[in-house]
């Protein structure tokens, strides 16, 4: 068989590995052929014959040695080049790690007639059909670390620390690095809260504590008293905001941090490698069974497979169990 392998949509850690396994399983038996820069090597012809000693040097970095594209070639009317490049390479299948924009493309692709095999990936967390992404504990991890780091400076310093964490719709980065660091409050775009409230429990933590820490996830909007998920596609820079306000409020100094595109450039954690593994030996095991069209998910601890089209085009969101741990804490 000829396989063809790409990574779409934001990059996160633990795609290098899954790289790895995939094609160290696969090439025993059949081609695999690397797709540069997501869907959009089928349109540049950026289409190369790859080994697993290829991707051996990468394992334990994040990114991806394949590169990545977030532009979606099925809405700009490429198919047809899109279709020839896969018929030109004579690939019968194609194993897309993304995240949910690059889950709707897997579908488009399946709409196309192409045989489909989708692994999650995102630091977002918010892939629907999985408890799990590739990339969220290693991004989760690397927020604790910066978080904890600043919290020394906020307890030498007697301030108030806001710290910023990527997160446009679903708050989970926020959430588990609230939790993990045990905040004196968090805002996810889930949950609607009022300013004030918030900035009277911290004004309440830093009359026992001298400090105190939020962590709020970069799709928040603060509008008036009220914060809550935000309209806009792009960041409005709501942790710098809320510091400003919260100082300006309290007259306690606070500062902000947003860590960015960092906590998700890091080495992936144990978990994340054995997540990718297990995800890329499913896909295997997938096409070695002639199972297409799917997602491989991880759910309650077992590793499944997930019709594309039953979960494209929806999100997973912080809800359930984890709200109620949220509300809480900081409702
Ligand atoms: O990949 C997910 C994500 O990291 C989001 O958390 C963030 O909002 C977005 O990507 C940033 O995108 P870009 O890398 O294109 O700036």
């Amino acid at each position: 068989m000829r396989i063809g392998i790409l990574t779409s949509g934001g990059d996160a850690p633990g795609l290098n590995i899954a790289l790895y396994s995939f094609i160290r399983l696969a090439e025993k038996r059949h081609e695999v052929f690397a797709v540069f820069h997501g869907w959009e090597g089928f349109i540049d012809g950026t289409v190369r014959r790859v080994t697993s000693l290829d991707l051996l040097p990468y394992i334990s970095m994040g990114g991806t040695m394949l590169k990545t594209s977030r532009r979606n070639v099925f809405n700009d009317g490429d198919a047809d080049r899109l279709i020839k490049t896969i018929n030109d390479y004579n690939l019968d299948c194609v194993v897309a790690i993304g995240g949910d924009g690059s889950l709707r493309a897997s579908n488009e692709a399946i709409k196309l007639g192409i045989n489909v095999i989708h692994i999650p990936k995102t630091i977002d967390n918010d892939v629907f059909g999985t408890d799990f992404t590739i990339g969220f504990d290693s991004a989760v991890n690397a927020a604790v670390s910066v978080s904890e780091s600043f919290r020394t400076t906020l307890m030498s310093h007697e301030r108030v620390g806001v710290v910023e964490v990527m997160g446009r719709e679903a708050g989970w980065v926020a959430l588990h690095t609230g939790l993990a660091t045990m905040a004196d409050a968090t805002m996810i775009p889930e949950y609607k809260l009022s300013l004030s409230s918030v900035i009277d429990r911290l004004i309440n933590t830093y009359k026992t504590k001298h400090y105190a820490l939020l962590v709020v996830a970069e799709g928040v909007e603060v509008k008036g008293d009220i914060v809550t998920a935000s309209q806009s596609p792009h960041s409005n820079n709501v942790g710098y905001r809320l510091a400003e306000l919260i100082e300006e409020v309290t007259g306690i100094e606070t500062r902000a941090i947003v860590p960015g595109h960092s906590i998700r450039g890091v080495a992936p954690t144990a978990f994340d490698r054995t997540l990718a593994i297990r995800y890329a030996t499913a896909a295997y095991e997938a096409i070695e069974n002639g199972l297409y069209n799917v997602m491989v998910s991880y759910r309650g601890s077992k590793i499944d497979y997930v019709p594309i089209p039953e979960v494209a085009g929806r999100s997973r969101l912080v809800s359930g169990e984890w709200l109620k741990l949220y509300e809480l804490y900081w409702g």
